[in-house]
């Protein structure tokens, strides 16, 4: 086993925190996750596993073993009349698999096109952007428990698909490494466009016959309109969710604050755009030290260089209560904290 020690985590995590891990190891199968799991030098530490590092904010230093997913691999399965059934190792790149779709023409994903992160974490956390959720384009998956050491397959409906969720975050909590994901993708493609900025972006790309390539066009152009490019700019992409009310909560906000964006969701629910709450409070363009509130989306929160995750973490509890303030509403956060 290739056991590293005190090594820094900035690399390994897109909002670029320079915190350190105790210990890192990097497995490329579950053959070798298992062996490292048994060697008796990290038996009682702490581990975490870890994808792409797109969706996690290190508060403090690790003081564990992090363990990084490279588990590779693409590779079609199947097929019936409808579907492509394609099998991609967690630790493969997402956008690349969105890419290598649109090559091979198939169709489901080009939504979600560049979108950070590997694909393991798709699942974890039912990605989704722009009208369409990972779950509407999951088939099922393998997943290797840590404990009892074995390989359990995961069907749509063992998964427990919410807004943001899954059984992975919540009732199996760090029960389980996503060792691959199998996707079903259509050969021939139903577009989904309804999400108002696609529509504009497409006519103003001047697009009149649709492939799937100029719906993925049309969302990196969008996304790189307003999302900064973790490259450049450290941010881990929405930092809160988008809070669920229901309608009546709804209309009484609505009296007060007549701008308010919401759009029904199922349930009778509501679902607020937390950005224009974020904004409203004064913080859209705020930077103190190298931590910040990005300039042209609000819901996400940027590392200009060398913001301590602890100043991210507090910009963050702040803005939460201004919300709150401001408008009773209590913002949860999408990204997770170590
Ligand atoms: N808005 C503002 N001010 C802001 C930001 C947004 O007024 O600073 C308004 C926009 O004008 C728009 C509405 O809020 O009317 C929604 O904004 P946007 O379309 O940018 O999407 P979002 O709700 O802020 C969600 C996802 C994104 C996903 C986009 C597109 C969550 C937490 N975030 O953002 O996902 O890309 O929709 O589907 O659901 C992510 O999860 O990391 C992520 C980037």
């Amino acid at each position: 086993m290739n056991l590293l020690e005190n090594i820094s985590l900035r690399k390994y995590n897109t909002f670029g925190i320079n915190a350190s891990a105790k210990y890192f190891a990097s497995f490329h199968s579950v053959e070798q996750l298992s062996e490292i799991l048994k060697e008796k030098k990290i038996e009682n530490e702490r581990k975490i596993i870890l994808g792409g590092g797109s969706n996690l904010l290190f508060t403090r230093d690790f003081d564990g073993l992090v363990l990084k997913n490279k588990i590779h691999n693409v590779e079609r399965i199947g097929e019936d009349d409808v579907y492509t059934y394609v099998r991609v190792g967690a630790g493969e790149n997402w956008h690349r698999f969105v890419l290598f779709c649109i090559s091979q023409s198939l169709a489901g994903v080009e939504n979600l096109s560049l979108i950070p992160g590997n694909v393991g974490a798709g699942p974890m956390q039912n990605i989704g952007a722009y009208g369409v959720e990972l779950k509407d384009v999951f088939y099922e998956l393998e997943a290797f428990h840590r404990e009892e050491k074995t390989i359990v397959k995961f069907g749509l409906n063992d998964c427990g698909f919410g807004y943001r969720e899954s059984v992975f975050k919540s009732r199996y909590k760090n029960e389980f490494v996503i060792a691959s994901v199998t996707f079903k993708l259509l050969k021939k493609p139903v577009f989904n466009i309804s999400y108002g900025a696609i529509e504009q972006e497409l006519q103003k790309m001047g697009i009149t016959s649709l492939t799937i390539r100029d719906v993925s066009q049309a969302v990196i152009n969008i996304r790189q309109s307003k999302l900064p490019d973790p490259a450049v700019v450290g941010n881990a992409g929405s930092f809160f969710k988008n809070p669920e009310v229901n309608s009546e909560r709804f209309y009484a906000l609505r009296n007060n604050f007549p701008g308010i964006i919401g759009h029904a969701v199922k349930n009778e629910k509501v679902k607020l755009a937390a950005g224009w709450m974020i904004e409203q409070c004064g913080w859209k363009g705020y930077r103190k030290g190298d931590a910040g509130c990005h300039a042209k989306q609000a819901l996400v929160l940027v590392n200009y260089g060398n913001a301590g995750g602890k100043e991210i973490y507090d910009l963050s509890e702040e803005i939460l209560k201004s919300v709150q303030e401001k408008f009773s509403v209590t913002l949860e956060r999408e990204v997770n904290i170590q």
